[in-house]
């Protein structure tokens, strides 16, 4: 891979500023757990699995900086601040929970502050890792779903920008890919932030995977056409009886799906499906400023002073649901059952 979403340095955590794609890719050094909280509110990082690595080095980073002293208090204050930056992504809470939970029980052993910080370097370090394998295993359990010569339609950016690499919707179609069974990639351009037709888009061309770009509004016509082989797309969160939350536009594409008789795959990591929210409508939706609506890329494409509306995220019932990929395999419904078994494998 030509790039590279976050990486750990000793001066602080290097983001791949993705606001600024396709048309450069910078990348930012934020220098303590206040400048990650804001790279990942200001989506310089965005997507589930990313933000949850993400925030785990930013806990690292605040602890490098502390004193021996305050190493406890730095723990909690970057825990805290980063929990409350994006309700959706459960890898978010997954990823710091595991963090706070280890890191405390270094302290509550009495190991030192020194090794608490290399402590904490280390397991984000081995996060950023683990991401990366699993992103890998979700691909090659989901590819053999796909047909020959598949044509593949994705919505949003589950790809290696949403991950520490792979991808999870990207990585199946990167399998696929690799193993000679993709025609080509339909990315949909995701509005209002656009993240199919920055990211995806961009992505996808790194790698020279074919992609064509389509709007939101051209899938149903695709779908009849007889055009589109099967939907893959990432999440947020899955609750338990295998409802998703992903970004807005996903529920819509699922409804198209099932009308069109397409099957509809979701890819996504264990650490996206949270057994605590019994269903969709207990999965919290981020609501992000109207400004994102009525702004492209900056510029005013709607009347000075209209209202807008700005769900991040919608809600897909496991009904309409063909699979859940995950890197244990391929869970179909009942998924209460399928997801709750995953977990004990
Ligand atoms: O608002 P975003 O860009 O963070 O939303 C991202 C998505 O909805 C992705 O589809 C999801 O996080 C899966 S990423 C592997």
């Amino acid at each position: 891979m030509s790039f590279f979403t976050m990486r750990w340095s000793d001066d602080g955590v290097l983001l791949l500023d993705q606001r600024a794609l396709p048309d450069q890719a910078p990348v930012l050094c934020l220098r303590n757990a206040e400048e990650v909280a804001r790279a990942i509110e200001d989506m310089v990082v965005r997507g589930a699995p990313a933000i949850g690595v993400t925030a785990a080095m930013g806990v690292a980073i605040e602890l490098a900086n502390a004193n021996d002293a305050d190493v406890p208090a730095a723990l909690e204050r970057a825990v805290k601040r980063l929990a409350a930056t994006r309700p959706t992504a459960v890898n978010l809470t997954w990823a710091l929970e595991r963090v706070q939970s280890e890191l405390s029980q270094a302290l509550r052993a009495g190991t030192s502050p020194s090794q608490v910080r290399e402590q904490a370097k280390q397991l984000a370090q081995q996060m950023h890792d683990e991401d990366v394998q699993v992103c890998q295993a979700i691909g090659d359990a989901g590819g053999p779903l796909l047909p020959d010569a598949a044509r593949v339609l994705t919505h949003c950016n589950a790809g290696a920008l949403a991950t520490a690499g792979y991808g999870t919707a990207l990585g199946v179609i990167r399998s696929a890919a690799r193993d000679g069974r993709l025609k080509h990639v339909l990315a949909s351009e995701t509005r209002p932030f656009l993240q199919g037709a920055r990211l995806t888009a961009w992505e996808l061309q790194q790698d020279a995977i074919p992609v064509q770009l389509v709007t939101d509004s051209m899938c149903g016509a695709l779908m009849r056409q007889g055009e589109i082989d099967a939907v893959v797309v990432g999440a947020d969160r899955i609750a338990a009886n295998g409802d998703v939350a992903n970004k807005i536009g996903t529920y819509s594409l699922a409804v198209l799906a099932e009308r069109h008789g397409i099957p509809f795959y979701v890819a996504a990591p264990l650490s996206t499906v949270d057994l605590r929210t019994p269903n969709g409508d207990s999965i919290p939706i981020e609501q992000r400023s109207s400004d994102e609506v009525v702004k492209l890329r900056g510029q005013r494409i709607a009347p000075e002073g209209v209202q807008a509306r700005h769900p991040a995220f919608d809600v897909t019932p496991a009904e309409l649901i063909t699979a859940i990929i995950t890197e244990k395999g391929v869970a179909r419904a009942p998924f209460e059952q399928a997801l709750a078994a995953q977990f004990e494998r």
